[in-house]
């Protein structure tokens, strides 16, 4: 799968967008990095952490309607112990969103405490989104936006051509997000982005991915997925997953001339599926490795 690496980014557009971030990160207080909840490690960016230095950051698990509710719990209390604020949303529903200003609040209360000491009365606080595409940073965006309509006017000393939304009592943001690459020198990260779609199909081989996306799924036995194809919970444990895939595509009826299975209409319904949330809540990636 090492032909991902070469689809969406470009040493030299690399450089280009780390630029855009570290201009963008010295108008802004702190960092909302959006990540998505069912692969919380395969969605981060390696190098964020060096670009945004010590600015305070808060994670959004996004697309946690689609994440398993334990796992997603279990991620918030993992970056707490790190000492990383994290909170649960999705963008889509705007779930979870009116937690967004307290925890920004909370990451930025030191701050916030030392102007108010200076004799600032109501201090602005400033953001900035970052995410690798499709993430839902414009999803997240447009919710907060249209939630708080409020557009701050041009002020002296910004920057002409950035937008700041006013969306929350005294925190700002601005409109546009920082996109940033994956880690795609990993060959799982990059199994874990295409099982979600974060990457696009066209480079892949649909069967080969829809293959060790059974081979996940079948360890862990969403009953979704049982009952979706009528399964017995007990033929997973000892199943090829390529004859799994034909077992699925036989149930759906995809057939070709001779009677042969379509494993590759069937890869992509059940690719399609999980990425719907059809085959249950999945979340692929577990903190510690569980
Ligand atoms: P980006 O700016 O980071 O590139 O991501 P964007 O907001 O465009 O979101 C990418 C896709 O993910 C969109 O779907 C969006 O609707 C979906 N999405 C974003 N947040 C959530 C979420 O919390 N839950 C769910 N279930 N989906 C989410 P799309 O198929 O490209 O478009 P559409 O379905 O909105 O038409």
């Amino acid at each position: 799968m090492s032909e991902m690496q070469t689809i969406q980014w470009f040493p030299g557009h690399m450089t280009k967008t780390k630029r855009q971030i570290q201009s963008s990160l010295k108008l802004v207080d702190a960092v909302a990095e959006i990540i998505d909840a069912r692969i919380p490690i395969s969605s981060r960016n390696p190098e964020l952490a060096k670009l945004i230095q010590n600015k305070p950051r808060v994670i959004l698990l996004n697309k946690c309607d689609m994440a398993n509710q334990t796992a997603t719990k279990m991620w918030i209390d993992y970056f707490k112990k790190q000492g990383i604020t994290a909170i649960a949303v999705d963008c889509k529903s705007g779930r979870g969103l009116n937690q967004f200003p307290s925890a920004v609040n909370a990451v930025m209360s030191k701050k916030i405490a030392k102007l108010k000491e200076k004799g600032m009365v109501n201090p602005t606080i400033r953001i900035m989104i970052v995410g690798i595409p499709n993430v839902g940073k414009s999803s997240f965006i447009n919710k907060m936006v249209k939630k708080n309509r409020a557009k701050v006017e041009d002020r002296p000393g910004v920057t002409r051509g950035n937008q700041w939304y006013t969306i929350a009592k005294g925190l700002e943001m601005l409109d546009t997000p920082g996109v940033l690459w994956p880690k795609f020198d990993d060959k799982l990260v990059g199994e874990h982005l295409a099982f979600t779609g974060a990457v696009k199909d066209q480079i892949l081989d649909i069967e080969l991915l829809s293959v060790r996306l059974l081979d996940f799924i079948k360890k862990l036995k969403p009953a979704d997925f049982i009952a979706r194809f009528k399964l017995e919970e007990t033929d997973l444990d000892n199943i090829d997953s390529y004859e799994l895939l034909q077992i699925i595509g036989k149930k759906r009826g995809m057939l070709i001339s001779g009677g042969e299975i379509d494993t590759e209409r069937a890869a992509i319904m059940l690719l399609d599926e999980f990425r719907s949330a059809k085959l249950g809540r999945i979340t692929v990636e577990m903190p510690y490795g569980e």
